[in-house]
């Protein structure tokens, strides 16, 4: 059986290019995502390059109760947090100093 794999943040950028890499090489990939910096069309084109659609949950990743269902649903053997709104641009060092050292 595949291993599956769960990215969250997986509609972004990196995530999307690593679903690609990991469906290309076997595995099945879960998708948890609130779209907020994404959209499902960047979900809907996966299969058009692998021929196969990653499972897509929309939510927010805080949400205990619901990430709870996603792994009752997957036997999810590894998770690729992306997650996040921090982006990385020409301002990542001003807000960096803005969030202090957290
Ligand atoms: N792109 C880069 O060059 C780079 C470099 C180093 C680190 N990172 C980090 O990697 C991660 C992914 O980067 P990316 O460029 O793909 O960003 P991205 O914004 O394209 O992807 C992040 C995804 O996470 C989702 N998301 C954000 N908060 C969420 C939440 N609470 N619940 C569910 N989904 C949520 C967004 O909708 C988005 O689809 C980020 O944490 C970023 O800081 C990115």
């Amino acid at each position: 059986m595949n291993k599956k794999i769960l990215l969250t943040g997986g509609a972004g950028y990196i995530g999307t290019h690593i679903a690609i890499e990991l469906i290309n090489k076997k595995y099945d990939v879960v998708i948890v995502d609130n779209l907020s910096n994404s959209n499902k069309e960047s979900v809907n084109r996966i299969p058009k390059i692998t021929g196969k659609k990653p499972k897509l949950y929309i939510f927010d990743v805080q949400n205990a109760r619901k990430l709870d269902e996603v792994f009752k649903e997957n036997k999810i053997d590894s998770v690729v947090h992306l997650a996040g709104l921090k982006a990385v641009g020409g301002d990542s060092w001003v807000n960096s100093t803005e969030v202090g050292d957290t």
